[in-house]
Formats: C-alpha cells, sequence, structure tokens
C-alpha cells in the first residue's frame, strides 16, 4: 500500500466528532456572548482556517470576517520568540468587539504579540478563541477565552495545524510521530 499521511501519525488526540462537538460548544456560546455587539472575527492564517470554519458556522450572530497571517516559527518544531506580519488586516478593527481564532496557545508569543498589536486599533474588545491550549509550554501571562481543548506537550498536526506546511488537511488532531522531524 502506498503511503499516506496517517502513517506519520502516532496517535490520533482528538478525533473527527470531538472536533465537531467543539465547535458546536464554542460557537453556541460566542453566539450568547456576542449577542447584539459588532463582531469581527480575525483568523490567524493559516493554521486555524479549519477550525475556523467549522466554528463560524456553528455561531448565528452577524459577524465579519478579516485574516491575519503572522510566523513566528520557520519550518521548525519549536518557537523562534520573533513574531513577523506576513498580511495585516484588510480594514480597521476600531469599535469593533474583536475575536481572535487561533489555532494553537502554545508558548503565547504569538498571541500576546497580535492581542497588543491589535489593542493599538481602538476596538471595543478583544478576546482569543483557540482551538488547542499547550499550558505546560507558556512563556508569556495571554489567556484564551474559549478553548477547545487542552492538550499535553507534545507536537501535533491536523485539522489546520502544520508541520513544515504539511498535514493541514488531516480531518483529526494527531501526535507526529517524532521520526518525522527528528530525520
Ligand atoms: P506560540 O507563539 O508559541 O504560542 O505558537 C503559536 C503558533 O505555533 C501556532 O499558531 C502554530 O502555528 C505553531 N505551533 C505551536 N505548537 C504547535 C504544534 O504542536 N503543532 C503545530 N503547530 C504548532
Ligand atoms: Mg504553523
Amino acid at each position: 500500500m502506498a503511503h499516506t499521511m496517517h502513517d506519520d501519525i502516532e496517535k490520533v488526540l482528538v478525533t473527527e466528532e470531538e472536533l465537531h462537538q467543539a465547535a458546536q460548544r464554542l460557537g453556541a456560546q460566542i453566539s450568547k456572548d456576542y449577542a447584539g455587539r459588532r463582531l469581527k472575527v480575525i483568523s490567524v492564517l493559516k493554521g486555524s482556517v479549519v477550525f475556523l470554519a467549522d466554528l463560524i458556522r456553528a455561531i448565528d450572530v452577524p459577524l465579519e470576517l478579516d485574516f491575519m497571517a503572522v510566523s513566528s516559527y520557520g519550518a521548525g518544531v519549536k518557537t523562534s520568540g520573533v513574531v513577523r506580519i506576513i498580511k495585516d488586516l484588510d480594514k480597521p478593527i476600531e469599535g469593533y468587539d474583536v475575536l481572535i481564532v487561533e489555532d494553537i496557545l502554545d508558548s503565547g508569543m504569538t498571541l500576546s504579540y497580535l492581542k497588543e498589536l491589535l489593542q493599538e486599533r481602538g476596538p471595543a474588545s478583544i478576546k482569543i478563541a483557540t482551538l488547542l491550549d499547550k499550558p505546560e509550554r507558556r512563556q508569556t501571562d495571554v489567556k484564551a477565552d474559549y478553548v477547545g481543548f487542552v492538550i499535553p506537550d507534545d507536537f501535533v498536526v491536523g485539522y489546520g495545524l502544520d508541520y513544515a506546511e504539511k498535514y493541514r488537511n488531516l480531518p483529526y488532531v494527531g501526535i507526529l510521530a517524532p521520526r518525522v522531524y527528528e530525520k
């Protein structure tokens, strides 16, 4: 049989069914919290797009979408601590209730930088929704307001998350076999 992406996964950490349920649960909570507000959802490219697609369809209050691309990693599995803006938002966020959607909160470098940067643009509020949270690895005091799953300190891929730009299209979240990045 031909080698597939699934062969590089040591263990499935979050199943498709669990991912679906998390999007429904967070979407319902966000719908409640943002009723009557001016919601702007900001997706951090590219890792958050699969989660974003499921999450926004579980939100039933009006919202506007914008995208931002930042990089803190290069091709490795450890943070460099340097955050670079690759693509900025298309429109101003002044007066909006901003919800940043991320794939994973790891060291927290990316989100603390992003939150500070967006804060200067005069939004009414800023909150964070993250699919995954790895609290053991935190190096800043940034906290997520909506969390899908708290996970242990393993390098994971799938459902948007990549290793060297691959594995984003896996339908579940899995632990990447260390032999893949150790070779
Ligand atoms: P932080 O700045 O260290 O919190 O890292 C956030 C970014 O690092 C995420 O948006 C991911 O792109 C990447 N990242 C952190 N941990 C993982 C992982 O386990 N798998 C894939 N990407 C990760
Ligand atoms: Mg990444």
